[in-house]
């Protein structure tokens, strides 16, 4: 990322408040937010159950940011052209779900949209050495995926830093997004860190402006 490039935020949507998800959304619409986090889990992959797409198609008209998705899900591939069709931005995939990420990502980018690789907090960054060309993002998780409003692991900082050798050194435009436990405190060491991108779900609609948390991680420099 440029040093004086703009932290990008990504609101996650699984800590909004189900039962107004309209007023929610218009919240974001109208906030500094750069994009929309939507988690999507299977209950294999990760122990716990989201929402899928009957929740996303209708949601969609309605959404001003664009999407990133964040699949906590096996075998994400079957569903690339739908969310294509859905006019996604960002489809995130985890790296453990994957034996053929080569193809995956290729199928990704052919159905228009950007590609990322997701890995889990015990999953090095080392492991897309060969890959990292080919993606617009690497996402990792600072909490174990599948539930919202749990404490950052402190080691995905060291993460965050590798993988921003690894970029820069290959001259990439890869981002880094970091998703769990995100505040403003643990968002600055993560911009610090290396990261373009935070994800944030109870921090930013659990604080009493949720507007302002927003503003808050906006103004994260390096
Ligand atoms: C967790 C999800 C996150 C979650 C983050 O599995 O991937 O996007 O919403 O929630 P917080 O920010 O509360 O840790
Ligand atoms: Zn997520």
């Amino acid at each position: 990322m440029n040093k004086h490039q703009e932290i990008i935020v990504s609101p996650s949507l699984l800590s909004a408040d189900f039962l107004h998800l309209y007023k929610d959304i218009e919240m974001i619409n109208n906030s500094r937010a750069d994009w929309l986090h939507i988690d999507i889990m299977d209950g294999v992959f990760v122990p716990n159950l989201s929402f899928g797409f009957p929740i996303l198609e209708a949601i969609k008209p309605l959404i001003k940011k664009p999407l990133d998705v964040h699949l906590m899900i096996v075998e994400p591939e079957k569903f690339i052209k739908r969310l294509a069709d859905l006019d996604i931005m960002m489809m995130n995939v985890h790296y453990e779900v994957q034996n053929h990420l080569h193809r995956t990502i290729g199928a990704i980018h052919d159905a228009g949209m950007k590609a990322a690789v997701t890995l889990n907090p015990h999953t090095p960054v080392e492991l897309l050495k060969d890959i990292l060309c080919e993606l617009d993002m690497v996402l990792l998780m600072s909490v174990n995926p599948g539930f919202g409003g749990q404490k950052f692991i402190r080691q995905t900082l060291e993460k965050v830093q590798k993988l921003r050798r690894m970029i820069d050194e290959k001259g990439l435009t890869t981002l880094i997004e970091v998703d769990g436990g995100v505040n403003e405190k643990t968002g600055a060491e993560l911009v610090q860190a290396g990261a373009d991108a935070l994800v944030a779900g109870s921090y930013i609609f659990g604080h009493r402006s949720p507007e302002e948390a927003i503003n808050l991680l906006k103004e994260l420099r390096r």
